[in-house]
């Protein structure tokens, strides 16, 4: 089993000053974290960062004491990221048949999460994709901001990763996508593809801003370490 790790990001709106998979929270990268957690998980051998290009060595001295962690550039969307790291990892685990896509920013995922999306993907789905209920209500709006409708968030769900899928597929996918996309398993679903969910966890959140970053330094750091 192998893991591709979008890195390569420039963490924009967390606007650390440095790439976002290189902030500490709690004394660790969320990289280091993101990894760490993967390996953990006891479910992934190897694992493919994609790291900002001009950071490549910065990157890979992060993750020196991780043997099965190799660095690639990645690109200057998070599609040409992931598809870099899998052109890598067809030489890195050549025969690996499930592959998982687990963004660096979603560093406290639980081995749990990891668990089912790669037993679930093992079990037969060609992809896998862990989800939460929508708590918010939904309302689409027009170009004036004024509310169009409601809509039925039952059936909704927001998408963690990491998300899974058999590997051809996921090759598949990405040789059919021609555009850019930050989800994985909506390119399976252009091809028809069926995507399968299991369920996520509060916890996976993505650290996308510094109120995000303040609540994984306050209540998962902690918890952790
Ligand atoms: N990513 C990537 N390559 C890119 C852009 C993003 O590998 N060219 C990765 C990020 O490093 C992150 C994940 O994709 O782990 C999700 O992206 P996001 O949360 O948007 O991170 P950033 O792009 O770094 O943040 P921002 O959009 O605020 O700049
Ligand atoms: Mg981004």
């Amino acid at each position: 089993m192998v893991a591709l790790v979008p890195a390569a990001g420039r963490g924009v709106r967390l606007g650390a000053g440095v790439p976002k998979a290189l902030v500490p929270v709690g004394g660790r990268s969320l990289l280091s974290r993101a990894v760490r957690g993967l390996l953990a998980s006891g479910r992934v051998q190897h694992v493919v960062v994609a790291a900002p290009p001009d950071q490549v060595e910065v990157v890979a001295a992060e993750l020196a004491e991780l043997p099965s962690a190799h660095v690639v550039p990645g690109g200057a969307e998070r599609t040409d990221s992931v598809r870099r790291a899998l052109d890598a990892a067809a030489q890195v685990a050549p025969d690996a048949r499930v592959v998982l896509v687990h963004d660096a920013a979603r560093a406290f995922t639980p081995a749990s999460v990891i668990q089912d999306v790669v037993d679930a993907v093992e079990q037969g789905a060609p992809a896998v994709v862990p989800v939460l209920p929508v708590t918010d209500t939904i309302k689409q709006v027009d170009d004036a901001g004024d509310v169009v409708s409601t809509v039925d968030r039952a059936r909704l769900r927001a998408v963690q990763t990491p998300q899974g899928f058999a590997i051809d597929v996921l090759r598949d996918a990405y040789a059919a996508a021609g555009d850019i996309t930050t989800d994985d398993a909506g390119l399976v679903e252009r091809l028809g593809g069926e995507v399968r969910t299991v369920p996520g966890h509060p916890h996976a959140l993505k650290i996308t801003t510094a109120f995000d970053l303040a609540i994984a330094e306050s209540v998962l750091a902690p918890a952790e370490d």
